[in-house]
């Protein structure tokens, strides 16, 4: 409590600071501030951006963009050359212009206190009181009451149910205009409170209600070592809050004037602001995006919308546009009796809450009784999550916005007829004692059959590589014996498949070796890479590839069957893929026109998947250094695999990046920091993958592409329309450009972003993977690396490959694209 505006029976006021005494309106200019609260906040008249009006308001002192935090006229801005603020008898705030004394703002408070007094606390909260009383209770007004666009630590988001007071955010128009723009932030009283984004009147985004723990669609929300958050709901008052753990640290939480909700933390040494959670960044954070009764899975993208089970949609034709408004029917109607059942959806957000009815007090069986007695109810779940689960919330309308949930869901249980029970999920409805016969029944066969089919297994196919896998162990600690388990084919079954390597049968010629299209005798067809005895995959290389397959399971990564080690052959045995490589496709006239947009995002997500996959998600980091249009392959429904590990790094968790002096890859994808200082990291990856995608949306070559005006290669290319505004005119004629040009614009943006020069700049790929889901807006490009090497004549290209020699040993590896 540092500064006090004292109120005398006149309209005479005065400032006192610990340093400093001002007289209000004796001479106040733009920016200057009026008083200051301790060490952190300020309050004073300033004047956003390129707005010339002047406001009253109170910011982060020591910030050098002296964020607002909160603003007093943000209505009524002074138009006068200054202002002048003053507190009257009635205790109330009054800002007048100095020049005609008219009144621009008043806080409108109206009491008798004996001496009031305004006050800028420590928490930047501005408050009316008496001077000698420091209850907060009694506080005659306070800025805490009146949120703009800013959460403070200890404020409160929600509604006071005795004085109506309604503390919800809303946006500053633009960040020139402090006026409240057109989102808010609200806790919804409606049904179970829930805390919603509204464009205007529209719902724009949902968090959902509270259950115990956090909002039901914000798993994110998690305890942790910056602030403590809690939600109350008395009969008096409904409302979020959140606090600083360490007074030290600022936190504050802004609606953006586009719609962000975003929380962003003080970073002292770089003297900024970090965001450290947003709201609103994928697509099925969308508001009602896929329609009643039907649940978002971002993990299927670009058809994220998917009807619940017992649900059909309501317009076929459009659902299959990815026209999503319409959402789903029910199949079969119910019965409004008894006879009707629930299906349970496990770790979902639960349902728009605004026709629900909640009651912390009854268990989860009473609560599907509840449901089931009245003919209106749709749904139920648990209220509370903690305890394993407690309450009942029930709903009583359609159900809308739900989204699958990869952590932090709940289950909900949704009334379907009893005929869908039927159809769906037998096993669903079963007993408990029903259950235990299942399941007892079930482990007696499966343990006959295992031991069976390990008797069986084990005469006919030995195991490949035992004794490889301990020199691999030093690659990686953690493999074990058990995931070398791959079957060992003979030498004759895979002659007899290939027709003795045939040349009909063969595929193509990789890099280390031609590669076979076989089928056993059973019919299964296999694709056989046999690596010729003078190639430049030696034994460490195949021993490399055999045990990264052996370990990674991903339906966007091609699938090893086993190898063949007889005699001098070393041979793989990969899944068929009907569909030849991407390659094949699009950089062919006609046959690119198979892949129409969505098949190419599909295909894009697809890789991004398989390679978020390879970096983060499987038990080892893996680089596979070797991302090319010809590596990925598609099956008969075009799903595409990535292939080829032959290059592939194995990282220990904590390693990020290495160094080699033995570079290889291919011209066209690798980056400039591994083409030229032998370093590679997750990020040489996203390079390549940025090229790819670039020459997804173009159906060009990176290397080798030509264009009359410039010499540049596909990248430079890309850059330079990027720049002119034109990067419309990079896409594939033979797209349909009209109706996807924001995701195809979204999409160059992406793969500009991937091959930036820095491979610091480069996203990774859990955040490419949400860039291309996504909405929000995108950072701005840098140039990209190596966008002036194409086309390079035979000489130019001998010394660039000397260039690059000098720091390198560079060998013959240094593939060109096949
Ligand atoms: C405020 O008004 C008074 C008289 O009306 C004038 O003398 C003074 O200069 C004004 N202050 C500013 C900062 O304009
Ligand atoms: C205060 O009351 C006046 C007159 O009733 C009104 O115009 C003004 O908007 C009110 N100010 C605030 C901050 O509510
Ligand atoms: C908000 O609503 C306006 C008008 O309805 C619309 O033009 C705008 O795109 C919306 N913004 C977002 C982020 O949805
Ligand atoms: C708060 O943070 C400051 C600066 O990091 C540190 O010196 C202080 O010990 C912390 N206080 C508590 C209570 O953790
Ligand atoms: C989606 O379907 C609805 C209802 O059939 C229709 O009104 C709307 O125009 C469609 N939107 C698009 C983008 O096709
Ligand atoms: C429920 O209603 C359906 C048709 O309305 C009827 O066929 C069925 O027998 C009823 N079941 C029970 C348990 O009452
Ligand atoms: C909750 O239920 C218990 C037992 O049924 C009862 O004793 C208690 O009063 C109830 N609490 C509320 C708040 O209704
Ligand atoms: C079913 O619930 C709705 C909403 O709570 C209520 O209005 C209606 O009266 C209930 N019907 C029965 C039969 O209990």
């Amino acid at each position: 409590m540092i500064i006090m505006i004292y109120s005398f029976l006149f309209s005479f006021i005065r400032i006192t600071t610990t340093l400093d005494t001002i007289t209000l309106g004796q001479s106040i200019n733009d920016g200057e501030t009026v008083v200051s609260a301790g060490e952190v906040y300020e309050l004073g008249f300033f004047h956003p951006g390129k707005s010339s009006g002047r406001y009253l308001g109170i910011w982060y002192k020591n910030d050098g963009e002296k964020s607002v935090a909160w603003v007093a006229n943000r209505n009524t801005p002074i138009s006068d050359s200054s202002g002048f603020l003053s507190i009257n008898v009635q205790g109330s705030l009054v800002l007048r212009k100095n020049s005609t004394n008219e009144i621009v703002w008043s806080s409108n408070a109206s009491t008798t206190l004996q001496n009031p007094v305004a006050v800028l606390l420590e928490s930047g909260n501005l408050v009316v009181k008496d001077e000698n009383d420091n209850n907060p209770d009694n506080f005659l007004w306070q800025s805490f009451d009146y949120p703009c666009d800013t959460l403070l630590p200890d404020m409160k988001l929600g509604k006071n149910l005795v004085t109506g007071l309604d503390w919800s955010l809303s946006s500053w128009k633009s960040k020139d205009d402090p006026a409240p723009g057109g989102f808010t932030v609200k806790i919804d009283l409606r049904g179970s409170p829930q805390l919603i984004v509204r464009n205007g009147t529209e719902i724009h985004h949902r968090s959902g209600s509270w259950n115990g723990l956090r909002f039901t669609g914000t798993p994110q929300l998690e305890p942790n070592s910056i602030y403590t958050y809690d939600f109350v709901s008395t009969e008096k008052e409904v409302f979020y809050t959140f606090d600083i753990r360490n007074r030290t640290v600022l936190s504050r939480m802004v609606v953006s004037p586009s719609g962000y909700v975003q929380r962003f933390i003080w970073n002292d040494p770089t003297k900024s602001w970090l965001s450290i959670s947003t709201v609103t960044l994928d697509r099925c954070e969308n508001y009602d995006l896929c329609g009643s009764y039907a649940s978002c899975n971002i993990n299927k993208y670009p058809v994220v919308c998917e009807c619940l089970k017992g649900f059909t949609p309501k317009s076929l034709g459009e659902w299959e546009n990815l026209n999503w408004t319409e959402g789903c029917v029910r199949k079969a109607s119910l019965n409004c009796n008894h006879s009707d059942g629930f299906l349970k959806y496990e770790a979902v957000k639960l349902p728009d809450t605004s026709h629900s009815w909640v009651d912390n007090n009854i268990s989860l069986a009473k609560c599907e009784k509840l449901c089931l007695n009245n003919c209106s109810c749709t749904a139920y779940a648990n209220s509370d999550v903690r305890k394993g689960g407690t309450g009942c919330l029930l709903w009583f309308s359609h159900l809308l916005d739900i989204r699958k949930l990869a952590v932090n869901g709940q289950d909900l249980y949704v009334r379907v007829a009893a005929s869908e029970i039927d159809n769906i999920d037998p096993m669903t409805q079963l007993s408990e004692k029903k259950w235990v016969i299942i399941i007892v029944t079930c482990v007696i066969s499966a343990m006959v059959v295992l031991v069976l089919g390990c008797i069986i297994f084990m005469r006919k196919r030995k195991y490949c590589i035992q004794d490889n896998s301990r020199d691999m162990n030093k690659n990686n600690e953690e493999s074990e014996k058990d995931d070398m388990e791959l079957l060992i084919y003979d030498l004759q079954t895979i002659a007899d498949a290939t027709d003795n390597f045939a040349h009909k049968n063969k595929l193509g010629e990789g890099g280390f070796g031609p590669v076979y299209k076989g089928t056993l005798m059973e019919g299964q067809e296999i694709a056989i890479k046999r690596l010729s005895k003078c190639s430049g995959q030696g034994i460490d290389e195949f021993k490399n590839e055999v045990i990264l397959m052996a370990k990674l399971q991903h339906r966007n990564l091609v699938k090893l069957l086993g190898c063949c080690t007889q005699r001098d052959e070393r041979m793989l045995i990969y899944e068929y893929m009907p569909n030849k490589s991407l390659d094949y496709f699009i950089f062919d006239k006609t046959r690119r026109e198979l892949l129409d947009w969505g098949k190419r995002i599909q295909i894009i997500g697809g890789i991004a998947r398989g390679l978020l996959y390879l970096h983060q998600d499987s038990r080892l980091r893996i680089i596979h250094r070797d991302l090319k249009v010809s590596n990925v392959l598609l099956d008969n429904e075009m799903n595409p695999k990535i292939s080829d590990f032959g290059l592939a790094k194995i990282f220990r968790g904590d390693q990020t990046r290495g160094e080699t002096n033995r570079v290889v890859g291919t011209y066209g994808y690798i980056s400039p920091e591994y083409a030229v200082h032998g370093i590679f990291s997750v990020k040489s990856d996203i390079f390549s993958f940025g090229v790819l995608v670039l020459e997804m949306v173009s159906g060009k070559r990176n290397r080798g592409f030509c264009h009359t005006d410039h010499s540049h290669n596909l990248l430079g290319h890309a850059w330079k329309l990027w720049n002119e505004e034109r990067a419309v005119e990079l896409i594939d004629e033979q797209l349909d450009y009209s109706s996807n040009s924001s995701e195809i614009l979204r999409c160059i943006h992406v793969g500009l972003l991937c091959v930036q020069q820095g491979p610091e700049d480069r996203p990774n790929m859990s955040t490419v993977a949400l860039m291309l889901g996504g909405e929000g807006s995108l950072p701005r490009p840098r140039q990209p690396g190596f966008f002036i090497e194409r086309n390079l004549t035979e000489s130019e290209s001998q010394s660039s490959k000397r260039q690059l020699s000098s720091t390198n040993e560079i060998t013959n590896s240094l593939l060109e694209p096949r």
